[in-house]
C-alpha cells in the first residue's frame, strides 16, 4: 500500500535528524544572575494547555542552557515572536551558540530591549522584552509540572500571564484579516546550517458551511466563559451564526451585561433584550 515510502532510522534529536518538522522561531528572554536580560533562540516551544483559562506553553531545552538555568532560578521568562527577516534569523543563530555567557552573547545582539509590562516603578524583576517582536507572551514557570526529564533535557510548563501584540497586528487579529510574517524553522539541520523556510502569503481554506459552529461548540464556549452564569439552549441558538472569531467577544459582552444586572441565567428573552438595546443605540 505505502510502496513509495521507506522507514527512517530514528536518531537523537529525531525531529531534526529523521524528519522535516516545521516549527516557530522565538527568542526567550530570561534574567541572568547579573540582572541582565539573556536572549536564547528556541523552536521547541508550543501551546500546551489551551482551554480552561490556565493557558500554558511547553518549552523543551537543554538542561545547561542559560535559559533553563535562569527559568529555574527566577521562574520567569518572556517568549518573543520575531518577524521573518533574514538578518533576524542570522542574529538568532548567533545567539544560539551553546556555552556562551549572557555577557558574551548579548554584547553582539542586534535586538533592542524594553522593560517588561509586568514591571512597575522601573524595577528589574522581570526579563526585558524584544522591541522588534510581533507579539510577546510574558510567562511564569509552573514548577508543579514534571520538568526534569534527564540531565540533558528540561520540559518547562510556562503559564502565559499576558500576551502583548503590536497594535497593527492586534487590529488584524480582531478583523481576522492580515498576518505578520513569522519565520518557520524547517527542523532539518546538518552540522553546519540551520534551515528556515520563507513565509509566503497565507491563503484561506474555508470551513464548509455545514460544519460551521455546532451547538455543542458554542455551548461549550458559553458555559466555560463564566462558570457562575448559565445559558439556556434557546439563548445559545441565537448566537450560532456569529463567526467563530467574534464568538468570544459576543459572549463576553452578553456576560458583562448580565453581571451588571445581577443575572445568573441567560435566556432567549434576555438575548432579545440585549439585541434590541444595541440596535437602539
Ligand atoms: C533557530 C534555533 C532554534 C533552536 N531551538 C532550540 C530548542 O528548541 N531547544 C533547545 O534546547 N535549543 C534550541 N536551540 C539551541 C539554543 O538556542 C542554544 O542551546 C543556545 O545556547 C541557547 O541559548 P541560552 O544558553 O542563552 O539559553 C535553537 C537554536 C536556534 C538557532
Amino acid at each position: 500500500m505505502m510502496k513509495d515510502f521507506t522507514e527512517v532510522r530514528m536518531l537523537d534529536n529525531f525531529y531534526q535528524t529523521s524528519s522535516f518538522f516545521p516549527m516557530p522561531v522565538v527568542l526567550i528572554s530570561t534574567l541572568a544572575d547579573s540582572g541582565r536580560t539573556n536572549l536564547g533562540p528556541y523552536s521547541l516551544c508550543f501551546p500546551h494547555n489551551v482551554t480552561g483559562g490556565d493557558y500554558a506553553m511547553m518549552l523543551v531545552t537543554r538542561g545547561s542552557s542559560n535559559t533553563s538555568q535562569n527559568i529555574i532560578r527566577t521562574g520567569l521568562c518572556a517568549i518573543n515572536f520575531i518577524p521573518d527577516k533574514k538578518k533576524y534569523m542570522k542574529a538568532c543563530v548567533a545567539l544560539g551558540y551553546p556555552g556562551e555567557t549572557t555577557e558574551e552573547k548579548m554584547k553582539n545582539s542586534i535586538f533592542t530591549l524594553a522593560p517588561s509590562t509586568r514591571s512597575s516603578n522601573g524595577e528589574q524583576r522581570y526579563p526585558e522584552l524584544v522591541n522588534e517582536a510581533v507579539q510577546i507572551f510574558e510567562c511564569t514557570w509552573d514548577k508543579s509540572f514534571p520538568h526534569e526529564h534527564s540531565d540533558v533535557e528540561y520540559h518547562f510548563l510556562l503559564r502565559v500571564d499576558k500576551i502583548i501584540m503590536r497594535k497593527k497586528w492586534y487590529d488584524c487579529l480582531l478583523k481576522g484579516k492580515g498576518f505578520p510574517r513569522l519565520p518557520v524553522d524547517f527542523g532539518f539541520r546538518d552540522n553546519v546550517r540551520f534551515w528556515f523556510s520563507k513565509h509566503s502569503r497565507p491563503y484561506r481554506v474555508p470551513i464548509p458551511q455545514e460544519k460551521g459552529n455546532s451547538f455543542e461548540m458554542v455551548k461549550y464556549a458559553c458555559t466555560r466563559f463564566d462558570p457562575e452564569i448559565s445559558w439556556e439552549d434557546e439563548a445559545i441558538n441565537k448566537i450560532l451564526k456569529v463567526p467563530n472569531i467574534f464568538l468570544k467577544k459576543v459572549i463576553a459582552g452578553v456576560v458583562a451585561e448580565a453581571r451588571k444586572e445581577g443575572l445568573t441565567v441567560i435566556t432567549s428573552e434576555y438575548m432579545d433584550k440585549i439585541r434590541n438595546k444595541r440596535s437602539g443605540k
